[in-house]
């Protein structure tokens, strides 16, 4: 039995290819499930087709197996929350489908959510040690698909001040990841070589790009031709270097990163800094950003490890705001692969 007050949301997610599933009780996480599609990892990429059949496959095990750990009865769920978009429409179209089924099949509210909004507003899920941003605060959204810093006026009132013009952040860390023959996605595994070694060991150019805007496909060409070139002079040179090419191009990437961050503070004046998506998993930029507190003032807040990859519970987060708002869907929503902040 639910008493006013008592909101939970059960939130879907399903944009790329993780199957993801949570229960929020306001703004607490009961649960939160994540299915990792291994499918992909042989292709070097997420393949569309692929992704949506596993999405029809988890979907359902998923939703159970987060109601169940959350400990309530699908009765006491208030609303179902979901990604409506950005990201690859068949994927989409399963969590969408499935939200508005459940909406209808449990006569409850069903609301609509921005994956990116969703990055940001992960920040505001209750957690011991990780205390809330204050309005206004700068998000650096950094994922497979995107790279954005955005403006957060309040929950709902986001303005993108820069993003990039090619490719994401995370992108520019799985190709070159697939450059040095590691799987996908590369990001993680850059990431753990690069801690063993000397960031400084190589350089790669930093590309000229007006305002806060961001370019990764120059880095990506970079770091082609100089494995190419060195590996025609050595055929062992990633294996005896890994470590030291890895640093190199995290160094990079994060550089490039702060770069454009430091401007968007002179620009707005705002120094309270969020990071979310993918690729703030990051131990580079995790480092970076802790550093700025003292070197440049900056509050900085960085997220639970559990809400950098996908997932649900951010989803939920944003239901919940949106619950209070009384911001409900109505059942003629569809995806929308292009949905912008
Ligand atoms: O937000 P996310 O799970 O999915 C998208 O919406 O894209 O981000 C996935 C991206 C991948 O490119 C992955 O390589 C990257 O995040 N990533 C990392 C790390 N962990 C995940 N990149 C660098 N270092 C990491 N530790
Ligand atoms: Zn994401």
């Amino acid at each position: 039995m639910t008493i006013p007050g008592d909101i939970y949301i059960l939130a879907i997610e399903s944009s790329c290819d993780d199957t993801s599933a949570a229960v929020l009780h306001n703004d607490k996480l009961l649960s939160n499930i994540v299915a990792t599609q291994e499918v992909h990892t042989k292709y070097g990429g997420v393949v569309p087709e692929l992704a949506s059949r596993a999405h029809q496959q988890n979907i359902v095990p998923v939703i159970h197996q987060a109601i169940a750990e959350a400990n309530i009865d699908k009765k006491d769920v208030s609303a179902i929350a979901f990604t409506k978009g950005p990201g690859l429409m068949g994927s989409l179209l399963v969590g969408t489908s499935f939200a508005k089924s459940l909406s209808m099949g449990l006569n409850i509210p069903l609301i609509e959510v921005n994956h990116m909004q969703a990055h940001i507003l992960a920040h505001f899920i209750d957690e011991e040690n990780y205390p809330k941003p204050t309005f206004p605060f700068l998000a650096l959204t950094i994922s497979g698909g995107h790279t954005q810093i955005v403006k957060v006026s309040n929950y709902f009132e986001m303005e993108v001040i820069g993003q990039t013009i090619d490719d994401a952040v995370g992108e520019a860390f799985d190709k070159s990841a697939k450059i040095l023959g590691f799987p996908y996605p590369g990001g993680p595994l850059i990431d753990k070589h690069a801690k063993l070694g000397n960031p400084k060991a190589f350089k790669f150019t930093k590309p000229k790009v007006s305002g806060l805007d961001f370019s990764f496909s120059g880095l990506k060409t970079g770091v082609l031709y100089f494995i190419h070139k060195e590996v025609k002079a050595n055929t062992n040179f990633i294996e005896e270097n890994k470590n030291d090419i890895c640093a190199s191009i995290q160094f990079t990437i994060v550089e490039i990163l702060m770069d454009n961050l430091k401007k968007a503070v002179k620009q707005t004046g705002i120094k309270e800094i969020a990071i979310g998506g993918g690729v703030s998993a990051n131990s580079g930029i995790r480092t970076r950003l802790k550093d700025a507190e003292k070197k440049y003032g900056w509050k900085t807040y960085i997220p639970k490890f559990e809400y950098t990859t996908d997932n649900a519970a951010m989803i939920g987060i944003v239901g919940y705001y949106k619950y209070l708002q009384e911001e409900f869907t109505d059942l003629s929503v569809t995806a929308q692969p292009r949905y912008k902040i």
